[in-house]
This record gives C-alpha cells, sequence and structure tokens, in this order.
C-alpha cells in the first residue's frame, strides 16, 4: 500500500511545513499547524473528462481588450448592487463571510430567488427541504432558481455542465472537498483546491459565482487568508446577531470601491433592502432626552445621520468607567481629556457610557463633536435639540476641526429635515444659502456657549 503523505499547514496563512512547530514562522500565530493529507493526483480543469483547452494566452494591447462582455449582472438587489459597485461581474468569484446565523444564506437564497437568470444553489450545510422551507418564508417567485445539495466538487461541475446556470451559489466554501484531495473538508488544502477549481470555472464560462464562508471567533475568514486574496471580491455581513439591521460591506473589491454599504433588515420575511438609513438609526420618540446628540457621517458614498448616546454619571465605584459601543474608545478617553483641559470640566471622577444606536460602528472622525454634545448634554442634563446634528472633528487643542466632503453631509441633514447642522469655521463650503441654518464654531467653549449658553 502506497504510504500516505501528510504535511503539515498553518490553518491561518497556509504556509506549509515539513514537521510540527509551535508557531508560524510567516504570520506569526500560534498553534494553527496541522497535519493534512497530501496526495497528488493527476489534476484536470474544472470538466471531469476534458483536460483545460490547451489555448495559450498571448498578449493584448489594453486598447484591443473588449470590455463590453463584462457588463454587470443586476442581482435586482440596489444594496448588494451598490457593494459591489454595480452588479455582478461575470466570471468573478464573491466571498460573503459572516457570524453564523447572521443571514448570509437567507440573502443569498434570497437573491437567488429574485434574479431573472438561472441560477444554481449549491448547499452542503441544508437539505433541499429545509432552502425550500426557507425559501416559503421568504416568499418571493422563482421560476429559474436550481438547489443541489451536494459537496464533493466533481459532482457540482457535472450538474453545472448538465443545467448551465448563469449564476452559482455555493453556501458554504468550508463544507465543499475535491476528489484529488484526500483532507478533510474545510482543511486549507480542500478550500485551496475547491476554490481553484472554482475559479477556473468561473473564468473559462464567464459565470459569476458567489461562496458563503464561515468566519472564525475572531472575525476572519476561517481557513487560509489565501481565501481571500484568490477571490476578486470579499464581502462581510455583519450587525447584531439580536438585532434587526444587518450590514453588507466590500473588504476587497476588484471591480469596484470598498467604500460603499449596504443595510438590510431582518424580518419574519427574509432580509428588507434598508433604503434610507438615517430614519432607522435615528430614534422616533417625541419627547426631548438629555445625553443624545446626532452625526452627520458618510458610510461610503452615502451620508448618514447617526444618534450618539452618553450617560454620564458619578462613578460608585473608586474607578470610573469609560465604555464605548460603536466607537472607539481610546478616541473617547482623548475626547473626555480635552473636555477636561480644554473646556475646563470635571470628567474625571464620572463613569461615561458611549453608545451608538443602531448597533453600527463608525470611524469617522467627523462624529467627534456630536460625541461631546451627547456628554455634556448628559453632564448638565439639557437636552440637545432634536433639529440640530453634528459635523466636526475635535483636536487634542480643544479646536474644532473641518472634515471632508461636508457640503454632502449639509444636504443630507438639510434633506432630512434637520433645522441647523453645526461645523467648524474652517470649513470651506462653496455657497452661503442652504435650506438649514449653519453654525460655525473654531473651539470648543463655543460650541459650550451654543449649546446650553
Ligand atoms: P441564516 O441565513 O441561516 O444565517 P447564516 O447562513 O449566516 O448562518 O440566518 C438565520 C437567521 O435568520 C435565523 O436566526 C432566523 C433568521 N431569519 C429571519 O429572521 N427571517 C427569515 O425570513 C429567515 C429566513 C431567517
Ligand atoms: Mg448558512
Amino acid at each position: 500500500m502506497a504510504k500516505v503523505k501528510t504535511t503539515f499547514f498553518c490553518q491561518n496563512c497556509g504556509a506549509q511545513y515539513a514537521k510540527w512547530q509551535g508557531q508560524c514562522n510567516s504570520c506569526k500565530e500560534w498553534n494553527t499547524i496541522a497535519e493534512e493529507v497530501v496526495q497528488k493526483a493527476e489534476k484536470t480543469g474544472w470538466k471531469a473528462e476534458t483536460p483545460t483547452a490547451k489555448r495559450v494566452a498571448k498578449p493584448q494591447r489594453i486598447q484591443e481588450i473588449d470590455t463590453t462582455r463584462d457588463a454587470r449582472l443586476n442581482t435586482k438587489n440596489n444594496e448588494l448592487n451598490r457593494v459591489l459597485g454595480g452588479g455582478l461581474v461575470p466570471g468573478s468569484l464573491t466571498l460573503l463571510g459572516g457570524q453564523p446565523g447572521i443571514g448570509k444564506s437567507t440573502l443569498m437564497l434570497q437573491i437567488a430567488l429574485m434574479l431573472p437568470y438561472k441560477t444554481l444553489y449549491v448547499s452542503g450545510e441544508e437539505s433541499a427541504q429545509q432552502i425550500k422551507m426557507r425559501a416559503e418564508r421568504i416568499n418571493a417567485e422563482a421560476e429559474n432558481c436550481f438547489i443541489l445539495t451536494e459537496t464533493k466538487t466533481q459532482n457540482i461541475f457535472k450538474q453545472i455542465e448538465a443545467i448551465e446556470p448563469d449564476i452559482v451559489i455555493i453556501d458554504s466554501i468550508q463544507t465543499l472537498h475535491s476528489d484529488y484531495i484526500e483532507s478533510g473538508a474545510g482543511s486549507i488544502l480542500q478550500i485551496r483546491e475547491t476554490t481553484t477549481e472554482l475559479i477556473k470555472f468561473a473564468k473559462e464560462t464567464a459565470t459569476p459565482v458567489i461562496l458563503i464562508g464561515h468566519i472564525t471567533k475572531d472575525g476572519n475568514i476561517a481557513g487560509p487568508k489565501i481565501l481571500e486574496h484568490m477571490v476578486d471580491t470579499v464581502l462581510q455581513f455583519e450587525g447584531d446577531r439580536n438585532h434587526v439591521y444587518r450590514i453588507l460591506r466590500a473588504h476587497k473589491n476588484r471591480f469596484g470601491s470598498t467604500n460603499e454599504l449596504g443595510i438590510y433588515e431582518m424580518q419574519g420575511s427574509g432580509l428588507r433592502e434598508v433604503s434610507n438609513p438615517s430614519e432607522i438609526l435615528i430614534s422616533k420618540n417625541d419627547e426631548e432626552l438629555s445625553g443624545t446628540a446626532i452625526a452627520a457621517t458618510l458610510e461610503g458614498m452615502r451620508p448618514l445621520m447617526i444618534e450618539i448616546q452618553a450617560l454620564v454619571s458619578t462613578a460608585v465605584y473608586g474607578t470610573p468607567q469609560r465604555s464605548a459601543t460603536g466607537y472607539n474608545a481610546k478616541r473617547l478617553n482623548m475626547i473626555l481629556a480635552v473636555l477636561e483641559k480644554r473646556a475646563g470640566f470635571r470628567l474625571g471622577a464620572k463613569d461615561v457610557f458611549l453608545n451608538i444606536t443602531g448597533g453600527i460602528s463608525v470611524d469617522d472622525t467627523a462624529i467627534d463633536l456630536a460625541v461631546v454634545a451627547a456628554i455634556l448634554s448628559s453632564n448638565e442634563d439639557i437636552a440637545v435639540a432634536k433639529d440640530i446634528c453634528f459635523a466636526a472633528e475635535i483636536g487634542l487643542a480643544g479646536e474644532i476641526r473641518p472634515v471632508t466632503r461636508v457640503e454632502q453631509r449639509i444636504l443630507e441633514a438639510e434633506k432630512l429635515g434637520f433645522g441647523t447642522i453645526m461645523i467648524s469655521k474652517y470649513c470651506k463650503i462653496p455657497k452661503n444659502n442652504y435650506g438649514i441654518n449653519i453654525v460655525k464654531v473654531a473651539k470648543m467653549n463655543d460650541v459650550v456657549e451654543w449649546l446650553f449658553g
């Protein structure tokens, strides 16, 4: 009997070793190296019988390359289209990652059901009945959606040849296995091999393929980092699992910007697209409550109004607590120090809790001023008027700094019916007559004076 050949692979970065060791030399992770069975086999193309065409690629002039073939496929889902940069590119591989239960399968099935093209949804995780039940909940009419429950790539390709789908969705890449590799499904070698086969298939037939990928506890796509290098687009589906809103963003996109963001709401009947996110992120109570302020932020090219909530109270225990949800905790500490030093607020002995509602997290520094307003409002117990929003960064000297694309923020605030927006005095705005009152501030003291007189 032939000796079984094994090699050691880092499960994080895919580096290969002759023997086991505790730390990976290339990515420096500990305990990620595991033994896998390797077996050399004659590799063929994605088609089982015919080996890949022996076409030799020749250099082409860039003007001569035809891009009309690459017209994007509209997924009928505006949020997804925007995140992809305008639709699915033929022959592209898209990887969708996210925590278990976040709704990856739901989103993909929903898209498969809505697409006007022939779609093949391959599931290695659920039975056809389970998928049907889910489809019934989503309640979409589908004529062109095929479901295949199979995990062996060779069998999948056989079915693909038979039905010739326009789009293939794989749920999930970690369940697939190829005959050419001995080690188990979900191992580095299997993921690498099955992805390579799928890439070959996608590029040769110009069929877009969407892969669902599991992510590990620390938020990386399970399996090797190389998976992210191999595919064209990496999308991440995130959000608080107990919260109804889900955010789709691109971490890598060979065909578009990675700044775009899609928002969905999880309902009993699947995911609903949220086309005006500002409405959902701002709470709708009429009472004026202290400790909340609205920030005009941008997610990608899209302006977004978010509500910042702060709670400042006297510390009960010796050490005051500082906690920030959705906002950088270091930045919160910095802002508290600036308030203490430059505006004379004694916050050193107070507990400060900060929260961005809607379960989203934002790293736009333009929300600093709203953070300041929320903290001061809670500290003074005076509500900030509901129709004011803020867009400015705070500097260490207590100065109010300008932010990028301020006009877009002003226009969004105006559109949503805000009466006043507070920005930095140093912002250059092209015109002076907006339908919204613009308050320009330069120092922390101006802000305090304007808000609390
Ligand atoms: P799922 O798509 O199975 O998650 P993933 O594939 O990312 O692991 O999502 C399952 C969750 O979504 C589950 O907790 C139930 C919820 N859900 C709804 O709220 N409404 C629905 O219509 C569907 C299909 C699922
Ligand atoms: Mg799933």
